[in-house]
């Protein structure tokens, strides 16, 4: 049988990462969250007192990132995703990660990539691309209960304005901006649990695989 690669896209706490990565072990294929990408050199260029927004400055980052130390747990949090977003604008930093992800997605055994562009620019051959999302509302009302579960204090006023905010810097970039692929499979997960949005992006690939 011919590999399986999966392309899953979507705005910023949609639930990209827990069904890409559930679709993973279900299908046995090998992993990618590219938004760790974009998180390393965003926080490398700021640590390095870098202006975020230069990109000649931050492209060279990108160029050199070491892609073997991305499961640093200080990645995943909203800071390392805000500078992201700012560093993800540049053309330089997306073209030296364009590579890398897509090696990944050639392996034999196939995979399955998450991020913003898999199905539009990584990986426009993919057999099957779906494009999670859910109202802003809904992102953030799930986000803000994550993070007051751990302990956090955060209003939901204030993390709705963030999902915003980086909807409209994804969204609105030139390069790459976010956008479902012609022929991406839409899941709205707004009204769907976790189990019933693993099941329904199953069936969209047992379909069309
Ligand atoms: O998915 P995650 O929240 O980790 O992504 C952080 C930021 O990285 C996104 O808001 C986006 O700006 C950028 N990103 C991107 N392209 C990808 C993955 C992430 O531009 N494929």
């Amino acid at each position: 049988t011919a590999p399986l690669t999966i392309a899953i896209d979507g705005p910023a706490a949609a639930g990209k990462g827990t069904l890409a990565k559930r679709l993973a072990e279900h299908y046995g294929l090998p992993y990618l969250d590219t938004g760790l990408l974009y998180r390393a050199i965003g926080k490398l260029a700021s640590d390095a007192g870098i202006d975020l927004d230069d990109a000649a400055a931050v492209g060279p980052i990108a160029e050199r990132l070491d892609t073997s130390h991305l499961d640093d747990g200080s990645l995943r949090g909203r800071e390392a995703g805000e500078l992201a977003s700012r560093v993800a604008v540049h053309p330089q930093v997306r073209s030296a990660l364009t590579a890398f992800q897509r090696d990944f997605a050639a392996r034999p055994e196939g995979a399955v990539l998450d991020g913003r562009d898999i199905g539009t620019v990584i990986c426009p051959n993919a057999q099957v691309k779906i494009f999670v999302t859910a109202s802003a509302e809904v992102r953030a009302r799930r986000r803000t209960d994550e993070l007051a579960a751990k302990g956090r204090d955060v209003t939901y006023e204030r993390i709705l304005a963030e999902v915003r905010e980086r909807d409209v810097r994804d969204a609105g970039r030139s390069v790459a901006p976010l956008k479902p692929a012609a022929d991406a499979h839409l899941l709205d997960t707004s009204e769907l649990d976790i189990e019933t949005a693993f099941r329904a992006a199953c069936e969209i690939i047992d379909r069309s695989a």
